[in-house]
């Protein structure tokens, strides 16, 4: 299955070399994370491949299959280029059978993250955000972090990403909030 996985990010992403090797890097980086926690290998490569396999899908496209296996209110606190988180955990349960509850938490959560995330939530979110072809010079911090204190550096990445669209003036999700409040170091402030 895995030769299959790999052949598929491949073919979707064909035509969209910058996300082939955006994947590429969060497998990399997610196996870095994996072997120092102690996590299965298997789960691990299996999350990474498929992490972003929707996201070159129409919005109508991603409320369908969201819809299939979410319910309702799971669109409501989401803006659409969060969808495909959620509808690529709906698409690895539909088109590869995969109903293993870890990875499919930790493909959908990699966007905003969550409260209460599993250790290999943790690790794709963090890939995700650290992988080496991010430009940005918070992903290096980060990274640094991510390798010594894997909490505070999902803090920190989850803060940063809040106070960014914050600025922008864009929406941010209750979740992204929730999941600041239980990773904030005690005795931590926001303001
Ligand atoms: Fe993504
Ligand atoms: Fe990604």
């Amino acid at each position: 299955m895995l030769e299959k996985i790999r052949r598929d990010v491949e073919e979707t992403f064909a035509d969209d070399e910058g996300r082939l090797a955006h994947v590429k890097g969060v497998v990399a980086t997610a196996l870095l994370l994996a072997r120092k926690l102690k996590l299965d290998r298997r789960k691990t490569l299996v999350a990474a491949y498929l992490h972003d396999i929707t996201k070159n899908i129409s919005v109508k496209a991603h409320k369908a299959l969201i819809k299939e296996y979410y319910p309702e209110e799971a669109l409501a606190d989401l803006t659409p280029p969060l969808y495909h988180a959620l509808s690529a955990a709906a698409y690895v349960r539909k088109f590869y059978g995969i109903d293993d509850a870890e990875t499919l938490r930790a493909i959908g959560s990699h966007t905003i993250g969550r409260p209460r995330m599993t250790p290999l939530e943790k690790v794709l979110f963090l890939a995700d955000y650290i992988e080496p072809n991010r430009p940005y010079p918070i992903s290096k911090e980060v990274r640094t972090i991510a390798f010594n204190d894997i909490d505070k550096a999902v803090f920190t990445a989850i803060d940063h990403s809040i106070r960014h669209f914050e600025k922008e003036g864009g929406h941010v999700p209750e979740t992204a909030y929730a999941a600041r409040d239980y990773y904030a170091p005690k005795g931590a402030c926001h303001g």
